[in-house]
């Protein structure tokens, strides 16, 4: 059986053959199909690409349906038993597993490029002290683009390996400081000595001990966390990315972007509505009558659905798992419990059913971090810092696939059509 595809065109009764590759068509083949000679030719239609494959990728692998979820081939579930951080984001971004100078060398380079520059933290300074720190984190670091202008070089791999060691290394310093503005502490700097996510903690909680001393398992837990939320194939933050980076801005404002974009209630902004939902609900009694009005239509049930999951979130699983061993050290969140409930009810209830509609990564993440101590402002933020090695990825495999260009989609023009402009004096 041949791959392709048999298009008869009703409006003039011609027939089209197009090749399919990997179950796709290319858009670019409906072009041909015409009425006649000055007619544009076929487009598709697909608002919020629900059916649109804009790249090829080799790093991250998901079966919704399944809910499967594989980094370079590897199982989520695998990585977050076995691996860390920062292995599992040098996996996403160079497609294998590091060998121990390997691992050492690029531990290293993250290590000593924690560090930023004091005029960016006088830039922090100028923050309102309410300011949240979701917009602190994507203001700061498009201003990291005005310090690096060695960045512009994006086709120098030299030079993109440099900004990978710069944006990984910084980002949890500007999450950290952004949260010591927001309560008006000293800034703390980072301590070499410490491991990727005990270093986060220790910038963020430090007092006046000579070294700050996090639980060994909340430091094992926020690591597990970074695994689960360090990539995700092409969702709204890593499309952003693709796109602003099409352009060919330096990655210091496509993150920023892609950032801003994470930032949505509707993306990775879910986890601190979840909470804001769960302070609402307030009693687990209150539960069957707030998913009434979700279904009428009142409101959403937050930490729910996915575009791609059909099935449980693979990553909420793993988090649920995890969540045990947090409350163990710092006590139970009572709102787990409206939680369980929630999530017991909805996956009962017809509407949730119909719609398989489950919980998402987002949906128990929340209480963890809370449980740790972080404020609902930090929780977008944490999910930004793990997710800056899926961002590189994804913009360094666009810019080094041929098949890509600047991103432009097309539109179907439904507004006037040519008018005759009308003096002001003579408008209704
Ligand atoms: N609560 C209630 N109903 C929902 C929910 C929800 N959380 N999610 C989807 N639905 C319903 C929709 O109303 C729609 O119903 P309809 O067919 O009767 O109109 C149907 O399910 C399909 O929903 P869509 O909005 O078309 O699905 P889409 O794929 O566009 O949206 C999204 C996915 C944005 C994640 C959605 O499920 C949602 O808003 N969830 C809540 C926010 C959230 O948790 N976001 C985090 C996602 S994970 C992440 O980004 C890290």
């Amino acid at each position: 059986m041949p791959d392709t595809l048999t298009i008869i065109d009703n409006r003039t009764g011609k027939q089209y053959e197009l090749s399919i590759a990997n179950d796709t068509i290319k858009a670019m083949d409906l072009r041909q199909i015409k009425v006649n000679e000055n007619d544009f030719g076929l487009m598709t239609y697909d608002p919020a690409f629900m059916n649109t494959a804009s790249c090829k990728s080799m790093i991250t692998f998901i079966d919704g349906e399944k809910g499967i979820l594989r980094y370079r081939g590897y199982p989520i579930e695998h990585l977050a038993e076995k691996s860390n951080y920062l292995e599992t984001a040098y996996l996403i971004l160079y497609g294998e597993l590091p060998n121990k100078p390997q691992y050492e060398e690029w531990v290293h380079n993250i290590t000593y490029h924690t560090l930023i520059h004091e005029n960016i933290k006088k830039l922090m300074d100028g923050f309102h002290y309410d300011a949240h720190p979701m917009g602190m984190l994507i203001s700061t670091v498009a201003a990291l683009s005005t310090f690096y202008n060695d960045a512009k070089e994006i086709h120098n791999p030299e030079s993109r390996k440099k900004q990978t060691y710069r944006l990984i290394g910084k980002m949890p310093t500007i999450a950290a400081f952004a949260f010591r503005h927001s309560v008006g502490r000293p800034y703390v700097y980072p301590d070499n000595a410490l491991s990727y996510t005990a270093n986060l903690m220790s910038m963020l909680w430090k007092m006046t001990e000579t070294q700050f001393q996090a639980h060994p398992a909340l430091v094992k837990a926020l690591d597990v966390l970074f695994i689960l939320h360090a990539d995700h194939e092409q969702n709204c933050s890593a499309n952003a990315m693709r796109s602003i980076g099409s352009s060919h801005v330096d990655p210091y404002a496509a993150i920023a972007g892609a950032a801003a974009a994470l930032y949505g209630p509707l993306h990775g902004g879910a986890n601190e509505a979840v909470l804001r939902m769960l302070d609402e609900i307030g009693t687990k009694d209150n539960v069957p009558s707030f998913i009434k009005g979700v279904k009428s239509g009142s409101g959403r049930l937050m930490g729910f659905g996915h575009r791609v999951y059909k099935n449980y979130d693979p990553r909420a699983k793993v988090i649920k798992q995890l969540a045990d061993e947090v409350f163990e050290v710092t006590g139970r969140n009572p709102k787990l419990d409206i939680a369980l409930e929630l999530e017991r009810i909805a996956l009962e209830d017809e509407y949730f059913v119909k719609r398989k509609l489950y919980p998402n990564v987002d949906f128990y993440s929340g209480l963890i971090y809370q449980a740790m101590g972080f404020p609902v402002e930090m929780f977008p933020v944490l999910f930004s810092i793990p997710r800056t090695a899926g961002w590189i990825a994804q913009w360094e495999e666009m810019l080094l696939d041929s098949d890509q260009k600047i991103a432009r989609p097309r539109q179907v023009y439904l507004g006037s059509g040519m008018r005759d402009y009308v003096v002001m004096s003579k408008r209704k």
